[in-house]
């Protein structure tokens, strides 16, 4: 019995836990928040949602190196999944927005992303009456602010988490959950060290680290990580570490998605941040161990949006 419970018990004690399941105590604001994520109606084109770059049949990402945005302009960086992000300490690859609520204002006033102004947002779907009768309901006024609609976007993200991967069945003792390959790939993914900077439920997320600590990146994108924000030579290449859950699905890897092979990505990894060179096999084995981290996809009805009315203003989808 004893032996049972330490065996039951022991799996707890890795340093990657299982994600837990969405716990949802408003479901109106989170209706809401999905109609606004899949409404294009918050762009200037009247085209691009949250949903656009953020394609959640495709793991919460857009499977592109950089993003389109408006007027097809190019983006500068690669698009994260939003997939579990509520468990990120900060949002962006540089970490500048604190919250979700305060990340979802960036691409709705974005030139190159949804290229809009929050204003301009925000009359747009006080002109939709039935919006108006759904923020009446959640917020107990119709006046329709970009701090509501932030809000009620946020409220939605929260509910994307993937539980109940293979991996975290086998952390709660269901022991044939992963083949034993991919439990080999798990004791390197430890004992080589990449369990240092992606850990915790998020397999990531939770700090930011420098890419390319024992040999620099070299890549073609300009951005420099956190130093675009402070200027400061030592947060240079600085970025949030990257959740590995789901991963298989979110290719192409790294900020400027320049690797679409995970087993690239996985080789790049073990050399530039820990100074090692695996064999073919052991990459495998990492692999094997990182498509262990799909959980189960949202899962939920594809909302209908309300119409716009006669005095919704227009979209622009061609010109300025
Ligand atoms: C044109 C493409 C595009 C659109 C539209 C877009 N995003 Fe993003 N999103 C990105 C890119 C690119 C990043 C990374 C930017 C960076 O880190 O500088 C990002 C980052 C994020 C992050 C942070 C994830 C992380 O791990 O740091 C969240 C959350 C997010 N977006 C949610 C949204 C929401 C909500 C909307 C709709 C209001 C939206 N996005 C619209 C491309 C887009
Ligand atoms: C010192 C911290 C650190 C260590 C150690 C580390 N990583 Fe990373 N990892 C990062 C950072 C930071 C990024 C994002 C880099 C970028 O995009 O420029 C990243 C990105 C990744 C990505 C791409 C994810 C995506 O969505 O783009 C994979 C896959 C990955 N790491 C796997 C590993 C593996 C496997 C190991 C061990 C061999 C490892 N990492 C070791 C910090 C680390």
């Amino acid at each position: 019995m004893l032996g049972a419970q330490a065996w039951a018990a022991a799996p707890m004690n890795e340093p990657i836990q299982p994600i837990q399941p969405a716990n949802i105590t408003d479901p109106a604001k989170v209706e809401l928040g999905k109609q606004l994520w899949f409404d294009p109606r918050l762009s200037r084109s009247g085209f691009i949602s949250c949903n656009s770059c953020h394609n959640l049949s495709m793991g919460g990402s857009d499977n592109l190196p950089t993003s389109i945005g408006h007027n097809w302009h190019q983006g500068p960086i690669n698009s994260p999944t939003v997939l579990n992000s509520s468990l990120n300490v900060v949002q962006f690859w540089d970490g500048r927005a604190k919250t979700l609520k305060e990340q979802a204002g960036g691409p709705i006033a974005n030139p190159g992303e949804m290229g809009f102004t929050h204003n301009l947002a925000s009359d747009v779907v006080r002109s939709i009456p039935q919006y108006r009768d759904s923020f009446k309901a959640v917020y107990g006024d119709d006046t329709v602010s970009i701090d509501h609609i932030t809000d009620a976007l946020a409220a939605f993200e929260e509910t994307l988490v993937t539980p109940n991967a293979p991996f975290d069945r086998w952390l709660k003792g269901e022991k044939d959950a992963i083949s034993p390959t991919a439990l080999k790939g798990y004791e390197l993914f430890k004992s080589t060290g990449c369990i240092a900077c992606h850990n915790g439920e998020a397999v990531g997320g939770a700090s930011m680290q420098k890419m390319g600590m024992i040999e620099p990146y070299v890549t073609q994108n300009p951005s420099q990580g956190v130093a675009g924000l402070t200027g400061k030579d030592t947060d240079r290449m600085l970025f949030k570490v990257p959740t590995l859950r789901n991963v298989e699905l979110t290719y192409p890897y790294f900020h400027d998605g320049a690797y679409w092979n995970l087993d690239e990505a996985v080789d790049v990894m073990a050399r530039l941040q820990l100074g090692r060179k695996l064999s073919q096999e052991e990459v495998g084995q990492i692999v094997a161990f990182l498509k262990t981290l799909t959980g189960d996809q949202p899962d939920f009805k594809l909302p209908q949006l309300p119409p716009s009315s006669p005095q919704t203003p227009h979209p622009v989808p061609f010109g300025q």
